[in-house]
């Protein structure tokens, strides 16, 4: 061949090769969810962009520009409600506010219940970091003798009510008495878990972990190992424990090459899937069916009411029927993180509540029967941590505490428990039940003209807010002050425990009425024609700007008040 026809076959073959690479890679990025959830690498970078800044006495009650008496309306509710807690919780509050200084966690759950300009500006009585000492069916009290209705579910582990786990504890500490802390051998009660988890999760090998994370961690690894290949792909918005290899965004220093952040329900994700090579694993958390595509809901991003949820069973299950299908073609390791929703959704997970069969399944939370636990169940052949062929080729994964004796009793307890008549038929009419209660009291609310809804997935709930607000966060002390124990996150996620009978719901619907009322009355819900969603988000935006700029050329003084021509007009364009 002729040396000019050489180098142009040459440039042909690498153009061609160029040309499939950024097709590739444009497939990939059509298959990010476009918001910044979407764009970990971005989301880090902008994060850092964000400055702090707040509210001072001439804005913290209007930045909504509510007039005068609103702002004085809300102030007084404030005062009020600040008196209310100090006087019921005057020991509870002094004993949580010693731990603060020296608790990193009590800081950053603190700082972190509201949007961070109104932080500062909080009373300090509404730092709730709560010190309880006892529990008794769904309610706990805290050190002034306060008994309050737990929705906070204890992270999701608290599935049965606290008695039950107080059981499980009692008489699985009693099974291994005689043996104590022994790590290493295994206690004999090992062996009903394992039956039972293999039961449980249709698969059919177990590891055994001490926290959820640790079990997600073990699933990639392995799923690594046995594809050859390196790329793990989540779904935007997912949790899957707060390893930095799953967790690519906001909250990582690190920048994560080997994660795949890409759209829930979507065919471009589908696509993804279809046709890339480099793929280990995809990794499912079914909560993400309450909100796909979404952040875990917390009070402190709640900017502003356009918090949604979009849950249809169905949907998911035909969505996930998919992702099975396209994994099983590719031979790419489907993991379902049920570290959530296992042993909550149905006795056999989500896995039976959406009816899907992954290669891998992990689990938590409440599987320890009230103590901490990681479990991965899975498929021999992904399991296995050698090769006959090279046995230098390990995969290597350890735990001083796994299968711990005591965990080992406990857990066993717990699925002892899980399988008799009484539990499942608990199993078997929750979903209805939690729906049905739901859809009651969010009658209720739309009766009483109340902004406020709830949304469920079985028996984790969220709330809603159907009319654009600043303060919508607020509620989360209005419900406090009524006597019911949200976890940290407030009123985005509230876990209900299956022993809720209905009467305790009841009691807890007619609280939940009488705050959201309380907050009205307290005008914080006051709304007029020029608050929007987006007008409340460009708002914040504009005070962000303003405060920066206009604090830095004011020397600090009256931050958000110096709103100016060119500040606004920059705030307009972003
Ligand atoms: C789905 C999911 N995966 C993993 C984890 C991490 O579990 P752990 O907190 O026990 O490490 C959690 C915890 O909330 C979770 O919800």
């Amino acid at each position: 061949m002729a040396p000019h026809l050489i180098v142009v076959f040459i440039a042909a073959s690498l153009g061609a090769l160029l040309v499939s690479r950024l097709y590739t890679r444009l497939q990939l990025s059509r298959a990010k969810h476009p918001s910044l959830r979407g764009h970990s690498k971005m989301a880090r970078r902008m994060s850092r962009l964000i400055r702090f800044f707040e509210y001072g006495d001439d804005r913290y009650f209007s930045s909504d520009l509510a007039p005068a008496d609103i702002a004085n309306k809300r102030k007084a509710g404030m005062e009020r409600l600040r008196s209310r807690i100090a006087e019921k919780s005057t020991q509870t509050f002094t004993f949580s506010q010693s731990l603060e200084s020296s608790i990193s966690d009590v800081q950053f759950t603190s700082h972190y219940r509201v949007p961070f300009p109104y932080r500062n500006g909080l009373p300090e009585e509404f730092r709730l970091g709560s010190v309880v000492s006892q529990s008794r069916g769904t309610q706990i009290c805290d050190l002034d003798g306060n008994w309050r209705y737990d929705v906070s579910g204890s992270y999701g582990v608290n599935v049965f009510g606290y008695d039950f786990y107080k059981d499980c504890l009692a008489a699985g500490f009693a099974k291994v008495a005689e043996l104590g802390p022994v790590l290493g051998p295994y206690h004999p009660t090992i062996r009903d878990n394992i039956t039972s988890l293999k039961e449980i999760s249709g698969l059919d090998e177990i590891s055994f972990h001490m926290s959820g994370t640790e079990a997600v961690m073990q699933a990639v690894r392995l799923a690594r190992y046995h594809t050859g290949r390196t790329q793990v792909v989540r779904l935007c918005g997912a949790y899957h424990g707060w390893w930095d290899g799953v967790q690519p965004g906001v909250g990582n220093q690190r920048k994560v090459d080997d994660v795949y952040t890409l759209a829930d329900l979507s065919s471009q994700t589908l696509h993804v899937l279809e046709t890339r090579k480099d793929l280990a694993c995809v990794l499912i958390n079914p909560l993400q069916a309450l909100h796909p595509n979404a952040d875990a809901p917390g009070d402190s991003t709640l900017v502003a009411s356009d918090r949604r949820t979009a849950f249809d069973r169905a949907a998911y299950s035909r969505w996930l029927g998919q992702i099975r299908d396209v994994c099983t073609r590719r031979k790419i390791v489907l993991i379902f993180d049920e570290v959530f929703t296992g042993f909550r959704l149905a006795y056999r997970g989500a896995q039976e509540y959406f009816s899907i069969q992954a290669d891998m399944v992990t689990y938590g939370k409440t599987l320890g029967g009230g103590l901490p636990v990681g479990v991965l169940c899975g498929r021999a052949e992904l399991m296995k941590r050698f090769k006959h062929d090279t046995p230098a080729n390990i995969s290597f994964a350890r735990g001083t505490f796994n299968s711990h004796p005591h965990v080992m009793a406990c857990m066993s307890e717990f699925l002892q428990r899980i399988r008799q008549p009484e539990v499942q038929m608990i199993y078997r009419q929750a979903d209805a039940l939690w729906n049905e209660r739901v859809n009651k009291l969010n009658q209720q609310l739309a009766d009483a003209q109340l902004p406020v809804r709830l949304a469920n997935m079985h028996s984790i709930i969220t709330v809603l807010y159907t009319e654009p607000c600043r303060y919508n966060w607020m509620l989360q002390f209005y419900l406090r002050a009524e006597g019911l124990e949200l976890s940290w996150v407030g009123s985005g996620r509230m876990i209900m425990s299956l022993n809720y009978s209905d009467e305790d719901f009841a009691e807890v619907a007619s609280r939940f009425l009488r705050a959201a009322r309380q907050m009205q009355a307290d005008a914080w819900f006051w709304t007029a024609p020029h608050l929007s969603n987006q007008w409340i988000k460009r708002q914040m935006l504009k005070d962000m700007l303003a405060y920066r700029f206009g604090a830095r050329r004011n020397g600090n003084q009256s931050p958000v008040a110096q709103a100016n021509g060119p500040v606004d007009v920059l705030a307009e364009t972003l």
